[in-house]
Protein backbone atom coordinates (compact mmCIF):
# COMPACT_ATOMS: atom_id res chain seq x y z
CA UNK A 1 0.00 0.00 0.00
CA UNK A 2 1.35 3.31 -1.18
CA UNK A 3 2.32 5.77 2.70
CA UNK A 4 -1.31 6.86 3.36
CA UNK A 5 -2.84 9.23 6.69
CA UNK A 6 -5.34 7.62 8.52
CA UNK A 7 -7.19 8.78 11.74
CA UNK A 8 -8.75 6.34 13.78
CA UNK A 9 -11.29 7.54 16.87
CA UNK A 10 -10.70 5.24 19.97
CA UNK A 11 -7.34 3.88 19.19
CA UNK A 12 -6.31 4.00 22.18
CA UNK A 13 -8.47 1.18 23.10
CA UNK A 14 -9.64 -2.61 21.84
CA UNK A 15 -10.20 -3.12 18.05
CA UNK A 16 -9.39 0.98 17.77
CA UNK A 17 -5.60 -0.15 19.02
CA UNK A 18 -5.34 -3.19 16.95
CA UNK A 19 -6.05 -1.08 13.70
CA UNK A 20 -3.69 1.56 14.83
CA UNK A 21 -0.94 -1.04 15.29
CA UNK A 22 -2.25 -2.88 11.82
CA UNK A 23 -1.30 0.35 9.59
CA UNK A 24 1.29 1.63 11.93
CA UNK A 25 3.00 -1.65 10.72
CA UNK A 26 2.88 -0.91 7.10
CA UNK A 27 4.21 2.21 7.66
CA UNK A 28 1.17 5.06 7.37
CA UNK A 29 0.73 7.82 9.58
CA UNK A 30 -1.84 7.24 12.07
CA UNK A 31 -4.24 9.73 14.08
CA UNK A 32 -5.28 8.43 17.47
CA UNK A 33 -8.60 10.05 18.79
CA UNK A 34 -9.75 9.48 21.78
CA UNK A 35 -10.37 11.15 25.42
CA UNK A 36 -8.01 9.98 28.25
CA UNK A 37 -4.46 10.17 28.39
CA UNK A 38 -4.65 7.30 31.08
CA UNK A 39 -5.85 4.78 28.09
CA UNK A 40 -3.01 5.85 25.91
CA UNK A 41 -1.50 4.96 28.52
CA UNK A 42 -2.79 1.76 29.14
CA UNK A 43 -2.40 1.13 25.41
CA UNK A 44 1.27 1.51 25.03
CA UNK A 45 2.15 -1.03 27.50
CA UNK A 46 0.62 -3.51 25.04
CA UNK A 47 2.23 -1.86 21.94
CA UNK A 48 5.31 0.19 23.82
CA UNK A 49 6.77 0.92 20.55
CA UNK A 50 3.93 2.87 19.25
CA UNK A 51 4.40 5.75 21.36
CA UNK A 52 6.87 7.50 18.79
CA UNK A 53 5.09 6.50 15.53
CA UNK A 54 1.32 7.42 16.12
CA UNK A 55 0.12 10.63 16.52
CA UNK A 56 -2.03 10.02 19.80
CA UNK A 57 -4.47 13.65 20.14
CA UNK A 58 -7.25 13.65 22.95
CA UNK A 59 -10.90 14.90 22.06
CA UNK A 60 -14.28 13.93 22.30
CA UNK A 61 -16.01 13.05 19.19
CA UNK A 62 -19.08 13.79 20.29
CA UNK A 63 -18.24 17.40 20.85
CA UNK A 64 -18.84 19.99 17.94
CA UNK A 65 -15.55 22.19 19.59
CA UNK A 66 -13.21 19.31 19.81
CA UNK A 67 -13.82 17.71 16.37
CA UNK A 68 -13.06 21.10 14.67
CA UNK A 69 -9.73 21.34 16.92
CA UNK A 70 -8.96 17.54 15.51
CA UNK A 71 -9.73 18.74 11.91
CA UNK A 72 -7.01 21.88 12.37
CA UNK A 73 -4.57 19.61 13.67
CA UNK A 74 -4.79 17.46 10.98
CA UNK A 75 -5.08 19.95 8.50
CA UNK A 76 -1.56 21.82 9.33
CA UNK A 77 -0.20 19.00 10.24
CA UNK A 78 -0.71 16.65 7.49
CA UNK A 79 -2.78 19.09 5.10
CA UNK A 80 -4.84 15.68 4.04
CA UNK A 81 -7.10 12.40 4.66
CA UNK A 82 -7.05 9.16 2.90
CA UNK A 83 -9.28 7.22 5.52
CA UNK A 84 -11.21 7.61 9.05
CA UNK A 85 -11.99 5.02 10.93
CA UNK A 86 -15.03 5.46 13.40
CA UNK A 87 -14.60 3.43 15.80
CA UNK A 88 -14.97 5.17 19.42
CA UNK A 89 -18.24 3.70 20.80
CA UNK A 90 -19.42 2.77 24.05
CA UNK A 91 -21.97 0.46 25.57
CA UNK A 92 -24.90 1.13 27.92
CA UNK A 93 -27.10 -1.49 29.36
CA UNK A 94 -30.56 -1.73 29.65
CA UNK A 95 -34.45 -2.67 28.38
CA UNK A 96 -36.89 0.12 27.18
CA UNK A 97 -37.81 0.01 30.60
CA UNK A 98 -34.40 0.13 32.63
CA UNK A 99 -32.41 2.75 30.64
CA UNK A 100 -32.43 6.28 31.87
CA UNK A 101 -32.81 9.04 29.46
CA UNK A 102 -29.47 10.16 30.06
CA UNK A 103 -27.99 6.54 29.22
CA UNK A 104 -30.14 6.78 26.21
CA UNK A 105 -28.85 9.81 25.20
CA UNK A 106 -24.90 9.28 25.97
CA UNK A 107 -24.87 6.61 23.85
CA UNK A 108 -26.76 7.97 21.07
CA UNK A 109 -24.68 11.17 21.22
CA UNK A 110 -21.05 9.58 21.47
CA UNK A 111 -22.50 6.05 19.11
CA UNK A 112 -23.90 7.61 16.28
CA UNK A 113 -23.94 11.53 16.60
CA UNK A 114 -20.03 11.41 17.13
CA UNK A 115 -19.27 10.01 14.06
CA UNK A 116 -21.56 11.75 12.14
CA UNK A 117 -19.79 15.37 13.63
CA UNK A 118 -16.54 14.08 13.23
CA UNK A 119 -17.07 13.06 9.72
CA UNK A 120 -18.35 16.29 8.40
CA UNK A 121 -15.13 17.57 10.34
CA UNK A 122 -12.68 16.15 8.65
CA UNK A 123 -14.35 15.90 4.76
CA UNK A 124 -13.07 18.79 3.83
CA UNK A 125 -9.47 16.83 4.19
CA UNK A 126 -10.82 13.29 2.89
CA UNK A 127 -11.47 15.12 -0.22
CA UNK A 128 -8.45 16.65 -0.39
CA UNK A 129 -7.08 12.84 -0.85
CA UNK A 130 -9.07 12.11 -4.01
CA UNK A 131 -9.93 9.05 -3.19
CA UNK A 132 -10.44 8.00 0.53
CA UNK A 133 -12.48 5.41 2.53
CA UNK A 134 -14.79 5.89 5.62
CA UNK A 135 -15.14 2.42 7.81
CA UNK A 136 -17.74 2.65 10.47
CA UNK A 137 -17.42 0.22 13.42
CA UNK A 138 -20.84 -1.12 13.99
CA UNK A 139 -22.14 -4.29 15.59
CA UNK A 140 -24.44 -7.56 15.04
CA UNK A 141 -26.48 -5.97 17.36
CA UNK A 142 -27.63 -3.23 15.18
CA UNK A 143 -28.44 -5.82 12.69
CA UNK A 144 -30.53 -7.71 15.01
CA UNK A 145 -31.43 -6.67 18.65
CA UNK A 146 -28.89 -6.84 21.25
CA UNK A 147 -28.79 -6.89 24.94
CA UNK A 148 -29.25 -2.91 25.51
CA UNK A 149 -31.98 -0.68 23.10
CA UNK A 150 -29.74 2.16 23.36
CA UNK A 151 -26.70 0.26 21.68
CA UNK A 152 -28.54 -1.68 19.52
CA UNK A 153 -30.69 1.88 18.38
CA UNK A 154 -27.32 3.75 17.77
CA UNK A 155 -25.44 0.81 15.47
CA UNK A 156 -28.62 0.46 13.37
CA UNK A 157 -28.22 4.24 13.12
CA UNK A 158 -25.03 4.10 12.44
CA UNK A 159 -25.62 1.55 9.09
CA UNK A 160 -28.11 3.74 7.85
CA UNK A 161 -25.62 6.18 7.87
CA UNK A 162 -23.08 4.37 6.25
CA UNK A 163 -25.69 3.82 3.51
CA UNK A 164 -26.37 7.39 3.17
CA UNK A 165 -22.42 8.52 3.04
CA UNK A 166 -21.63 6.36 0.54
CA UNK A 167 -24.14 7.50 -1.87
CA UNK A 168 -23.82 11.14 -0.77
CA UNK A 169 -19.78 11.15 -0.73
CA UNK A 170 -19.49 8.46 -4.03
CA UNK A 171 -18.78 11.53 -6.11
CA UNK A 172 -15.99 12.74 -4.26
CA UNK A 173 -14.48 9.14 -4.51
CA UNK A 174 -15.16 8.70 -0.77
CA UNK A 175 -16.49 5.22 0.19
CA UNK A 176 -18.13 4.32 3.08
CA UNK A 177 -18.50 0.74 4.67
CA UNK A 178 -19.89 -0.65 7.80
CA UNK A 179 -17.93 -3.55 9.74
CA UNK A 180 -20.09 -5.68 12.46
CA UNK A 181 -18.15 -7.25 14.98
CA UNK A 182 -19.90 -10.23 16.85
CA UNK A 183 -18.70 -10.15 20.71
CA UNK A 184 -14.75 -9.04 20.70
CA UNK A 185 -12.50 -9.46 23.67
CA UNK A 186 -11.63 -5.89 24.44
CA UNK A 187 -12.09 -3.49 27.57
CA UNK A 188 -15.58 -2.17 26.63
CA UNK A 189 -17.43 -4.21 28.85
CA UNK A 190 -15.68 -3.73 31.80
CA UNK A 191 -14.17 -0.12 30.99
CA UNK A 192 -18.24 0.62 30.39
CA UNK A 193 -19.70 -1.15 33.77
CA UNK A 194 -21.47 -3.28 31.95
CA UNK A 195 -20.07 -6.16 33.84
CA UNK A 196 -18.73 -5.70 37.65
CA UNK A 197 -15.55 -7.13 37.57
CA UNK A 198 -12.97 -9.87 35.22
CA UNK A 199 -14.57 -12.73 36.96
CA UNK A 200 -18.09 -11.77 35.27
CA UNK A 201 -16.86 -11.00 32.42
CA UNK A 202 -15.13 -13.90 31.49
CA UNK A 203 -18.21 -15.51 32.90
CA UNK A 204 -20.28 -13.87 30.60
CA UNK A 205 -17.71 -14.94 27.21
CA UNK A 206 -18.18 -18.52 28.23
CA UNK A 207 -22.01 -17.96 27.81
CA UNK A 208 -21.75 -16.33 24.66
CA UNK A 209 -19.36 -18.65 23.03
CA UNK A 210 -21.87 -21.96 22.20
CA UNK A 211 -23.64 -19.43 19.97
CA UNK A 212 -20.86 -18.81 17.85
CA UNK A 213 -20.80 -21.27 15.12
CA UNK A 214 -16.69 -21.02 14.73
CA UNK A 215 -16.56 -21.94 18.55
CA UNK A 216 -14.84 -19.00 19.77
CA UNK A 217 -15.36 -14.87 20.59
CA UNK A 218 -13.44 -12.48 18.28
CA UNK A 219 -9.93 -10.85 19.17
CA UNK A 220 -9.05 -7.40 17.93
CA UNK A 221 -7.00 -8.09 14.99
CA UNK A 222 -9.87 -10.28 13.49
CA UNK A 223 -11.44 -7.13 12.83
CA UNK A 224 -8.80 -4.78 12.08
CA UNK A 225 -7.77 -7.29 9.25
CA UNK A 226 -11.63 -6.28 7.77
CA UNK A 227 -10.66 -2.51 8.28
CA UNK A 228 -7.47 -2.71 6.72
CA UNK A 229 -8.76 -4.20 3.69
CA UNK A 230 -11.61 -2.03 3.51
CA UNK A 231 -9.13 1.13 3.96
CA UNK A 232 -7.03 -0.32 0.80
CA UNK A 233 -7.11 0.04 -2.60
CA UNK A 234 -8.18 -3.10 -2.99
CA UNK A 235 -11.27 -2.69 -1.53
CA UNK A 236 -11.55 0.11 -4.61
CA UNK A 237 -15.44 -0.46 -5.84
CA UNK A 238 -16.59 -1.35 -2.20
CA UNK A 239 -19.11 1.24 -0.89
CA UNK A 240 -22.16 1.38 0.71
CA UNK A 241 -21.46 -2.48 2.51
CA UNK A 242 -22.43 -3.51 6.04
CA UNK A 243 -20.32 -6.30 6.86
CA UNK A 244 -20.72 -8.81 9.76
CA UNK A 245 -17.55 -9.80 11.30
CA UNK A 246 -18.70 -12.53 13.68
CA UNK A 247 -17.40 -15.78 14.00
CA UNK A 248 -20.83 -16.94 11.95
CA UNK A 249 -23.04 -15.47 14.86
CA UNK A 250 -25.53 -14.15 12.29
CA UNK A 251 -26.46 -17.19 11.02
CA UNK A 252 -27.45 -18.86 14.99
CA UNK A 253 -30.66 -20.11 15.03
CA UNK A 254 -32.76 -21.90 17.45
CA UNK A 255 -33.17 -25.05 14.84
CA UNK A 256 -28.90 -25.35 15.35
CA UNK A 257 -28.43 -26.23 18.68
CA UNK A 258 -25.40 -24.57 20.80
CA UNK A 259 -22.38 -26.21 21.05
CA UNK A 260 -21.48 -27.66 24.81
N1 LIG B 1 -15.88 -5.45 21.82
C1 LIG B 1 -16.98 -5.91 21.27
O1 LIG B 1 -17.48 -7.00 21.59
C2 LIG B 1 -17.65 -5.11 20.17
C3 LIG B 1 -18.65 -5.74 19.42
C4 LIG B 1 -19.29 -5.04 18.41
C5 LIG B 1 -18.94 -3.72 18.16
N2 LIG B 1 -17.97 -3.12 18.91
C6 LIG B 1 -17.65 -1.71 18.60
O2 LIG B 1 -16.28 -1.59 18.35
C7 LIG B 1 -15.85 -0.25 18.68
C8 LIG B 1 -14.60 -0.33 19.56
O3 LIG B 1 -14.97 -1.00 20.75
P1 LIG B 1 -13.95 -1.78 21.70
O4 LIG B 1 -14.63 -3.01 22.10
O5 LIG B 1 -12.59 -1.81 21.09
O6 LIG B 1 -14.00 -0.79 22.97
P2 LIG B 1 -12.90 -0.21 23.98
O7 LIG B 1 -11.80 -1.17 24.22
O8 LIG B 1 -13.71 0.26 25.15
O9 LIG B 1 -12.35 1.06 23.19
C9 LIG B 1 -13.17 2.17 22.95
C10 LIG B 1 -12.33 3.34 22.50
O10 LIG B 1 -13.18 4.45 22.20
C11 LIG B 1 -12.71 5.62 22.90
N3 LIG B 1 -13.85 6.50 23.14
C12 LIG B 1 -15.00 6.22 23.81
N4 LIG B 1 -15.81 7.28 23.80
C13 LIG B 1 -15.18 8.26 23.09
C14 LIG B 1 -15.52 9.59 22.75
N5 LIG B 1 -16.66 10.17 23.13
N6 LIG B 1 -14.63 10.32 22.01
C15 LIG B 1 -13.45 9.76 21.63
N7 LIG B 1 -13.09 8.51 21.93
C16 LIG B 1 -13.93 7.77 22.67
C17 LIG B 1 -12.07 5.03 24.17
O11 LIG B 1 -11.12 5.89 24.79
P3 LIG B 1 -11.59 7.02 25.86
O12 LIG B 1 -12.62 6.37 26.75
O13 LIG B 1 -10.34 7.40 26.56
O14 LIG B 1 -12.17 8.13 25.04
C18 LIG B 1 -11.34 3.83 23.56
O15 LIG B 1 -10.16 4.24 22.93
C19 LIG B 1 -17.05 0.40 19.37
O16 LIG B 1 -17.71 1.25 18.47
C20 LIG B 1 -17.93 -0.77 19.75
O17 LIG B 1 -19.29 -0.42 19.82
C21 LIG B 1 -17.32 -3.78 19.91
Amino acid sequence: MKKKVFLISGGSSGIGLAIVAGLAAEGHQVISLSRSREKIKRGMKQYPDLENKVDFITGDISSEQDAENVWKHVAEKYGVLHGLVNNAGVLTKGTMETISVEDWKFTLDVNLTGPYIITKALLPLLKKAGSASVVNISSVAGLKPGTSVAYSVSKAGMDMLTRFLAGDLGPYKIRVNSVNPGLVRTNIHLDNKVVADRESYEAMLDKARPRYPLGEIGEPEDIANMVMFLLSDDAAWISGSIIPVDGGVMVENDLIPPKK
